[in-house]
């Protein structure tokens, strides 16, 4: 279909608001689409109405009267960042997108789908510039600590193929009355300058001043040089921005984002994808096991699966043959008190009696007898005693 990009834009800025008329005549055109044999663009329209309503937030394109293509100069490796007047630190570093690994973070497929979508908008800005269309180029995530923001912000700028200009918020911020301010207005003029995703990561280090009775006045300047910086940015170039600490910025900040998506800590699909991602290929993990790690990784971050899975593989290194999955995963345990206090974290330490009728009894996973079996090493009929002689323990 012609023009595709647009009526996607335009359709996601229609399903806003859910609205059931728009949704059927959406569907005619995606069953119209599959009929020509548009396959990708009948699935992209798709997910588009599958996720109406969904919580995370993809805003609608802005439509606006400029017709500016998306400019901007090229950067290379020898364009210096703009540094501190005062102590020369650099504002912010440069990523290439040769620099990124070929990586993309793990989410649930909704997630996924919306992310894609967005991609998929933000590869085609310069069409829906020369629309007449203004897509929305300001995208906020915010979620819990190590859920894969900061993985994101180089994935999407891979993907793009833009160079990341990162703020470096500790050189950004100066004790020197007036130069924090300055230094804000310095990096947005260097990113507006240049073909380029603006990254604010860990955001609300600036964004949270204006409200700290301890910093007001010339803080109040930084959060409004900042609001300023925003707006015009806003009709130049993509910027990121990245906070665990959403309820502390400030709601002018948080208006100034059109797109704004929470990164939530992974589910069991997800939670089992990253553990396979991250373990060593040629560990060939029972499916017991598998089951087992997922479960024991309730309420863990994609970053806290990256480092059970790094403990692993470093014990794997030194144990050789030797290597015990169970023993491991409850020495990690036992090692990462107070990362992950949870029940699950209690039954691994305590008697395997106890954890193999948690593990059984689990909705999510209710792991069979013969999977037990297979986990714990033993005859089934061993496990089968000790469901049964728990089940009398516990009556
Ligand atoms: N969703 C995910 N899929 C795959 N790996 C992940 C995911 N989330 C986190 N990780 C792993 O954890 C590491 C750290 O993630 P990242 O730095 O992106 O988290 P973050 O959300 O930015 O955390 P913070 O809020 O603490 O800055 C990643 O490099 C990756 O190895
Ligand atoms: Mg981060």
């Amino acid at each position: 279909m012609e023009h595709y990009p647009i009526v996607l834009a335009l359709s996601r800025a229609a399903l806003q608001t859910p609205n059931t008329a728009v949704e059927n005549h959406l569907r005619r055109l995606i069953k119209a689409l599959e009929k020509d044999g548009q396959a990708e663009q009948a699935d992209g329209l798709n997910k588009l109405v599958r996720n109406t309503g969904k919580s995370v937030a993809i805003q609608p394109s802005r439509v606006v009267l400029s017709l500016a293509a998306m400019g901007g100069e090229m950067l290379t490796p020898s364009v210096k960042p703009p540094v501190d007047k005062e102590t020369s630190a650099p504002l912010a570093e440069i990523v290439f997108p040769s620099e990124t690994l070929d990586a993309h973070p793990i989410f649930e497929e909704n997630l996924s789908a919306s992310i894609d979508s967005l991609l998929e908008e933000w590869k085609n800005i310069d069409k829906l510039k020369g629309s007449g269309i203004n897509p929305a180029l300001a995208l906020m995530l915010f979620g819990a600590p190590g859920t894969g923001k900061t993985f994101l912000a180089h994935h999407i700028a891979r993907e793009l193929n833009y160079p990341l200009v990162v703020a470096k918020l500790d050189g950004l911020i100066s004790s020197f009355l007036g130069t924090t301010a300055r230094n804000i207005s310095n990096l947005f003029a260097f990113a507006n300058r240049y073909k380029c995703i603006l990254l604010l990561d860990e955001f609300d280090a600036v964004a949270k001043l204006r409200d700290d009775p301890n910093e007001l006045g010339e803080l109040k300047r930084v959060v409004n040089t900042l609001l300023q910086c925003l707006d015009t940015r806003n009709n130049i170039g993509f910027t990121i921005s990245i906070t665990n600490h959403e309820a502390l910025l400030d709601p002018a900040i948080w208006r100034r984002f059109d797109i704004r998506i929470e990164i939530p800590k992974p589910i069991h699909q997800t939670r089992e994808q990253i553990l396979l991602r991250n373990l060593p290929k040629n560990l060939k993990l029972k499916k017991s096991q598998i089951n087992f790690l997922t479960w024991i990784t309730d309420g863990y971050s994609g970053s806290d699966i990256a480092k059970l899975s790094n403990f692993i593989k470093r014990k794997i290194a030194i144990q050789g043959s030797k290597f015990d999955f169970f023993e491991t995963v409850r020495s990690y345990i036992i090692l990462s008190a107070k990362d992950q206090e949870n029940n699950r974290r209690q039954a691994v330490i305590g008697r395997p009696e106890e954890l193999a009728i948690e593990l059984n009894r689990d909705p999510e996973h209710s792991m069979s007898q013969e999977a037990l079996a297979e986990l714990f090493g033993k005859a089934q009929s061993t496990i089968s005693r000790w469901l049964k002689s728990e089940k009398k323990h516990k009556e």
